[in-house]
């Protein structure tokens, strides 16, 4: 049975372009949908480009209400018929009323070695904490931020005098590489952990 997938993007999207390239051939899925939060997201026009169906729910439409949001969001999302979600970038944070719905197969990826950096600028917080290493990190998606469990994860060392721009250029390459890996295995049933490299 082919797994249909939606995935959530707010920007450039270039991890959505590495999921939904890789979903061709034996793949056990398909992508259906890219869906921003923003008609300004760079990744819809990528991902029609690739022939995959496009929608906006724009958050500021709800001034704030987060569940009327996510309602439309649901609403959106359940119109493609998709099996699995998965976060690209998408820089919302979800209540416990939308993760429930999506339990067990909603994935994220987050650009730290988790469960280091939680939240935003993590190349930074890596940096200013001296590690030797940073990376990436696929995991499921639950109501506590950043948390769930982990699916995947792929290093990248930290080098001298290096900014966060550079290293977080360094770390998505990993990203592009991870997510693909880690959604093939999910879409087949298999949740064991993807390391790499
Ligand atoms: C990635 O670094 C991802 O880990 C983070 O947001 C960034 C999205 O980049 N959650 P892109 O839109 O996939 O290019």
């Amino acid at each position: 049975m082919t797994e249909r997938v939606a995935i959530l993007i707010s920007g450039s999207g270039s991890n959505m372009v590495s999921l939904v390239q890789s979903m061709t051939g034996d793949h056990p899925a398909r992508p259906v949908l890219v869906l921003a939060n923003s008609e300004t997201a760079g990744g819809l026009a990528k991902a029609r480009a690739l022939g995959v169906e496009t929608a906006v729910v724009d958050h500021r439409r709800f001034a704030g209400d987060r569940a009327a949001f996510e309602d439309a969001l649901h609403a959106r999302l359940t119109k493609s018929g998709p099996d699995i979600l998965c976060l690209a970038g998408f820089m919302r944070i979800l209540t416990e009323g939308f993760t429930r719905c999506w339990d067990g197969r909603m994935l994220n990826i987050h650009p730290s070695l988790l469960p280091k950096y939680r939240g935003l600028n993590t190349h930074a917080r890596a940096i200013e904490a001296g590690d030797g290493e940073a990376g990436c990190t696929v995991h499921e998606v639950t109501a506590a931020l950043d948390d769930g469990p982990i699916l995947g994860q792929a290093r990248v060392p930290v080098r001298p005098g290096d900014t966060p721009d550079e290293l977080a250029a360094r770390v998505l390459v990993q990203e592009h590489a991870l997510y693909p890996a880690v959604l093939r295995r999910f879409s087949a049933g298999d949740r064991t952990p993807v390391f790499l490299p």
